[in-house]
């Protein structure tokens, strides 16, 4: 065997074994749950978290929901729709409530519009990426709520009325800390987000999300997820890895990984992440906002101005979302649509 033809030989042996190592972190998230990721600013989440995507959407009956808000994703992935959710498609509403024994409260809540559109999009297409262009990380928090719930709400139906099929979906959450740490974002997201997220592997809903620092995540969330754990900051390792990873074999070689090595902790395994190849179609848009053309009848009446304004909503806070157990009755044709659904 020529000299070029051994390297050849041991590149193709050491990919497959990356591809193989990649494929039983996929399946152990599906079997176990979720996957966190950790590793300070550089180190290869996003090319780690674009890997794992292209494998989970290479097993039949999984969908991929992905939330950036930096366009990364819609730049450099494969050929996957996306979708691009404005601040204004994210309304902030105030309720002022007056209890008998309380002066006065004021209580804020949200409400994601374009519903149609966002409804339309997730039944059209299997996997999708939404691009974030909110101001707020109350709003995007409440806006990944309010997926995560859409799906919640078939599965547990499904569930509850003993329907066989079995589909996944995974949801890929960058800057995770935004989302599950409840000093960022309002309690009552937070607390309705970690419900859901407690239960959700049980309804094959899963999680595989990317932070810089394990303690910027909040406790409840840390321990239920398994982790891949990448350089880290030496603070971060100080305060929290150094302790987690006592019996580990890689305990003190973790601070100097390259890039692209990470730790899978669970079977304290070392693995190198390969980079995705240049793909061959890029992500493209869809529900790209409307130019409006002025039609013949104006909205009469401020009411009607008001909701011609808004377009119709997809998600809006209400304390019904408390209760959990007669969901059928809130079910709409559009999700009875879903249920029964066998193909996508
Ligand atoms: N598996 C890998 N092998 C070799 N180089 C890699 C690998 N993954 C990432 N890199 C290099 O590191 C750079 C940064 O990767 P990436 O954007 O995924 O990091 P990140 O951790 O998401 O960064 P940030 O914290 O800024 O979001 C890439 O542009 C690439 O050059
Ligand atoms: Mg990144």
């Amino acid at each position: 065997m020529k000299a070029t033809q051994k390297v050849d030989a041991l590149l193709n042996h050491s990919s497959e074994k990356q591809q193989k190592n990649v494929d039983s972190i996929v399946h152990d998230v599906l079997d176990f749950g979720d996957l966190l990721l950790i590793s300070s600013k550089g180190h290869g989440k996003t090319e780690a978290l674009k890997t794992l995507a292209s494998r989970f959407r290479a097993i039949p009956n999984t969908r991929v929901i992905i939330f950036e808000d930096f366009p990364k994703w819609i730049h450099e992935f494969q050929a996957i729709p996306f979708m691009r959710i404005r601040d204004k498609d994210v309304i902030e509403t105030e309720h002022t409530i007056n209890l008998e024994d309380v002066f006065l409260r004021h209580d804020k809540s949200f409400t994601v519009l374009r519903g149609p559109e966002i409804e339309q999009a997730l039944k059209e297409h299997r996997d999708i990426i939404f691009l974030l262009q909110t101001e707020s990380i109350e709003k995007t928090a409440f806006f990944i709520y309010s997926i995560v719930k859409h799906f919640y709400r078939i599965a547990y139906l499904r569930a509850y009325k003993g329907y066989q099929k079995h589909e996944r979906i995974v949801f890929f959450v960058e800057e995770s800390q935004n989302c599950f740490d409840s000093s960022t974002i309002s309690k009552k997201i937070f607390n309705r987000l970690r419900k859901i997220f407690s239960v959700a592997r049980n309804l094959g809903l899963h999680f595989v999300m990317a932070s810089q620092r394990m303690q910027d995540l909040n406790p409840r969330i840390r321990a239920r997820t398994r982790l891949m754990l990448g350089r880290v900051s030496q603070d971060d390792y100080e305060l929290k890895i150094h302790r987690l990873l006592r019996h580990s074999e890689h305990r003190k070689e973790i601070l100097e990984f390259n890039k692209g090595e990470w730790l899978y902790v669970a079977k304290d395994k070392k693995t190198k992440f390969p980079m995705l190849p240049e793909p061959q179609y890029k992500p493209y848009e869809i529900c790209k906002p409307k130019i409006l053309v002025r039609t013949e009848r104006q909205p009469n009446g401020l009411k009607e101005k008001f909701m011609s304004a808004l377009g119709e909503k997809f998600f809006e806070e209400s304390e019904e979302d408390e209760e959990e157990t007669e969901w059928d009755e809130f079910l709409t044709t559009e999700e009875e649509w879903l249920i029964d659904e066998e193909e996508w």
